[in-house]
């Protein structure tokens, strides 16, 4: 199985890139994150009917874009036609960096192209149920961006998924790639011991919704040898708890939460 290096500090997982101040999943949140300092940046991976890997939360276009309808009823040509920016500016006036003008849906391919080997990802399978050989997709893209051969242990690329079918996929394919259970809070209010040990047979984390996150369940996760990657801390109290317990890292909005106005960016 994989394993992840010992950080030598609390990790920040950049939430669907720096999504707090740019639109999610595109390629202007994930330079934000990049050039505000994140550890991993998030993505979010759903597949077109031609099957491309694209990063989109939803599995349609409609809350993000000015098209509607599920992605997997559009070609990849189709969906570039979609404008991934405005409703973030509309929705989202203050938060906003600049004007978003231009963006679309990134595939994940042009994403590898932009960043290559200087960033971390934490690629998050979404809906895989929904889809035809996604993990099989992903891994030949991996391989042709040669992160396979240096993934043994240097945590560059994470691979994550609510769906535990498509972990075990992925883990049969692929088994150097390390993996992080999802978990919804349902999920975590009832995870025991027993639980971890089940999860710790094919993944190196778990990553909870961070609500139900308690100490208990941080140490039990710890003791089965799991990290703790909790989603999505956008309030700084939150933190201090956190890192006491142990956990690794936390995915936010907000890179810079330490320093951020909360009032300023609560709605
Ligand atoms: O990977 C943690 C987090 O991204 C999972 O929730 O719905 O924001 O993708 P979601
Ligand atoms: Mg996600």
């Amino acid at each position: 199985k994989a394993t992840l290096p010992t950080y030598d500090h609390f990790l920040i997982f950049a939430h669907r890139g720096a999504s707090g101040y740019a639109p999610e999943n595109t390629m202007a949140s994930f330079k934000l994150a990049n050039e505000l300092g994140a550890d991993y940046i998030e993505i979010d991976l759903q597949m077109t009917k031609d099957g491309h890997l694209v990063a989109l939360h939803d599995d349609s276009v409609d809350r993000t874009t000015n098209g509607k309808g599920k992605v997997f009823l559009y070609t990849l040509e189709e969906l570039k036609q979609l404008d991934a920016g405005s409703w973030f500016n509309e929705k989202f006036p203050k938060r906003a960096k600049v004007e978003y003008e231009g963006l679309t849906i990134p595939t994940l391919r042009e994403i590898f192209e932009e960043f290559g080997h200087d960033v971390n990802y934490y690629i998050e399978m979404k809906n895989p149920e929904q889809y035809k050989q996604m993990e099989k997709t992903l891994v030949l893209l991996l391989e042709e961006f040669g992160f396979l051969e240096e993934n043994e242990s240097d945590g560059k690329v994470i691979i994550s998924s609510f769906s535990e079918r498509s972990l075990r996929i992925m883990y049969a394919l692929e088994p150097s790639l390390p993996l992080v259970k999802l978990q919804t809070s349902y999920e975590v209010k009832k995870s025991t011991k027993r639980t971890f040990n089940k999860i710790s047979k094919y993944a190196v984390a778990v990553g909870p919704s961070y609500k139900f996150v308690n100490e208990n369940y941080v140490k039990n996760a710890i003791e089965t040898g799991l990290q703790v990657h909790p989603y999505t801390v956008d309030d700084p109290s939150a933190i201090d708890h956190l890192e006491e317990w142990g956990v690794t890292g936390i995915f936010t909005n907000y890179i810079d939460i330490y320093e951020r106005n909360v009032h300023f960016l609560t709605e």
